[in-house]
């Protein structure tokens, strides 16, 4: 299971990189805004930066909606650095832009994804990566692990290839049922993936090890 990071924050993403475990980042608009990043050159410089630290794919989205201008937007991205994975929502003209960029050797990751249908349709267009967005569902009284796992079987029983990318991830739960699942990979706050991390038990038992230790070594 791939782990990525869902941040444009420079800190975090270099935090999740000298742990050890990153695989990847994913941003969107509003996560540029929140730090800050604005206009394209802007934007662009900051996708840059983002991949100088981490090995692996860096989804860059892009803001047209329509098919020429997410093709035009999209090939402007993909040039930037060979980790980059274009975003692109699920939208007609979206999976017209998946098809036309997985046929053209530019990876894609199709975003804002909320049924079993949209995943199949991304799959079919080629998509490297899905988003399904699990936090967001929860949000509104629906089981996203549910969606998940439906897509998981959908992709098995045709064997696509395209990665299940688990989004919108709230806490470090829902880390560990993706994982249960079979999610390819989870897009997550820093937060979430530390909290994987810690345990009670473990600091007790730390502490008991060193009091010891420092008893017997006096
Ligand atoms: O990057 C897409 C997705 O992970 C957004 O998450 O927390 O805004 O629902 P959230």
């Amino acid at each position: 299971m791939k782990f990525f990071i869902d941040t444009a924050n420079l800190n975090e993403i270099k935090e999740a990189h000298d742990l050890g475990v990153l695989d990847g980042v994913t941003t969107n608009p509003s996560l540029m805004a929140k730090e800050g990043i604005t206009g394209k050159k802007n934007i662009l410089n900051h996708y840059l930066e983002i991949c100088k630290i981490v090995d692996g794919d860096v989804s860059a989205e892009v803001i047209s909606t329509d098919f020429d201008g997410m093709v035009k937007e999209g090939k402007e991205l993909a040039k930037l650095d060979d980790k980059i994975t274009v975003k692109i929502p699920m939208t007609k003209d979206g999976v017209k832009a998946c098809k036309y960029f997985s046929s053209n050797g530019i990876k894609t990751n199709v975003t804002l994804v909320f049924s079993a249908g949209q995943a199949l349709i991304a799959a079919k267009a080629g998509a490297k990566y899905v988003s399904p967005f699990l936090g967001r569902l929860d949000d509104i009284s629906t089981d996203g692990l549910n969606l998940i796992e439906e897509i998981r079987i959908i992709y098995d029983n045709y064997l696509f290839d395209t990665n299940i990318l688990a989004a919108s991830i709230r806490h470090p739960m829902h880390i560990i049922n993706c994982a249960k699942i079979g999610a390819d990979v989870i897009t997550s706050p820093l937060s979430s993936i530390m909290g994987l991390i810690k345990h009670p038990l473990t600091d007790i038992g730390l502490e008991k090890f060193l009091s010891d230790y420092k008893k017997g070594n006096k």
